[in-house]
């Protein structure tokens, strides 16, 4: 059955954090939410779950463990053990504990840049310091530095690795991980990898690739949820993969009394996202693609080809405007600007939505474009 991504959906009256940040003339491409209906799969499975009508606190479901520890078999070929799992409310939270885990007092957390903006914060609010390796484009896409890399390595504790990479769509090769990895392992940098758009990958070419595995040397941390895909990241749910036991012991200690555990309702929609083999996904994909499309024809080389999530990373320095976002905002888009990721001169822009309202948002975008 076709999914009907093209039907706007009315998300007044939500509290929708995407929708209420502007006022009503401005749309909203900011935040890494989509403005299209979860599948029934899901909506059923939550329903149902609700229909019981004691909803208590929850220990992660065995059989989300099986549908987690399947999903990560059947589409990334990694075997984890159920132990290696810690189940937490969000990536981010993920991201932060990990470095609380993983850093030795005032030491350094290295984070190639630009990067989804929390990861900026880790830093500091583990008490380390940061450290940054700005990506280089190349052509059509980005890559990391790996001389600089190296160099920096030598004195970091922690590499905070976002893949596929958010904000600039990249899906990083085997190959390109591989050398980041080893990099780790000879400087015994411990890598927290966030890989909560492994599923949203648009290029037929291009493929996820799970970082931890390449390096049996390497410490890591890899983060997954099901969140970004099915649209559900209002329902907490996320999970931390540690195959070493005295980082995972530390990662347990650094949550005790300040991080609680996700909710029924999340691990049940997670479940019911882990467990899916519809067609669904692929869909969303296809649709995706089409509205990336229609995005890299307005904006041109301004844009890396995107591999990988929904998000446009767009170079706007050549506008003549003191302030970036309120050029934006006057033409009726509400973007995400570049400095907030480290990324000066740029803004992002999620195309995740019907196409009528992407390309209302295409038209304007043009206009602020030619008008800078
Ligand atoms: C790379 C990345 N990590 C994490 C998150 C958020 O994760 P969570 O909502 O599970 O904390 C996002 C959301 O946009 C993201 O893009």
């Amino acid at each position: 059955m076709n999914v009907d991504f093209d039907t706007p959906v009315d998300r007044s009256g939500t509290s929708s954090a995407k929708w209420i940040r502007y006022p009503e003339k401005v749309l909203p491409f900011w935040v890494a939410d989509m403005d299209f209906r979860s599948p029934d799969f899901i909506l059923d499975a939550i329903r149902s779950r609700v229909d019981h009508g004691i909803l208590g606190y929850t220990r992660p479901p065995a059989s989300l463990v099986d549908a987690f520890q399947n999903w990560l078999q059947r589409n990334y070929g990694w075997d984890v053990d159920e132990s290696w799992l810690v189940w937490i409310p969000g990536v981010v939270p993920g991201i932060n504990l990990a470095a609380n885990a993983a850093l030795s007092q005032n030491g350094t957390v290295l984070i190639p840049t630009p990067v989804y903006y929390p990861f900026l914060d880790v830093p500091a609010n583990s008490g380390g310091q940061r450290l940054d390796s700005p990506l280089i484009r190349d052509g059509d896409r980005w890559v990391m530095d790996y001389d600089d890399l190296e160099n920096k390595a030598a004195d970091a504790d922690v590499l905070l690795l976002a893949n596929p990479q958010n904000p600039t769509g990249r899906a990083y090769t085997q190959q390109e991980l591989q050398q980041l990895t080893d990099i780790c392992a000879r400087h015994d940098v411990v890598l927290v990898s966030d890989e909560i758009h492994s599923a949203i990958i648009l290029e037929p070419d291009c493929t996820h690739c799970v970082t931890a595995p390449l390096n049996e040397q390497t410490k890591t941390i890899s983060l997954f949820a099901p969140t970004k895909t099915y649209n559900i990241p209002g329902l907490s749910c996320a999970v931390a993969v540690i195959p070493d036991r005295q980082l995972r012991r530390r990662f347990n200690a650094a949550r005790r009394g300040l991080v609680g555990s996700p909710g029924p309702l999340d691990f049940t929609a997670s479940e019911a996202a882990f467990n899916d083999q519809t067609d669904w996904l692929p869909q969303l994909l296809d649709y995706l693609r089409g509205n990336r499309d229609r995005l890299a024809e307005v904006v041109g080389d301004r844009m890396t080809r995107v591999e990988a999530t929904y998000l446009g990373w767009i170079d706007v320095s050549d506008l003549e405007v003191a302030d970036i976002e309120s050029h934006f905002l006057q033409h009726g888009l509400g973007l995400s600007i570049g400095s907030q990721f480290a990324g000066e001169g740029f803004v992002r822009f999620n195309f995740a939505c019907p196409r009528p309202v992407l390309e209302e948002g295409l038209k304007r975008l043009g206009a602020a474009l030619s008008a800078g």
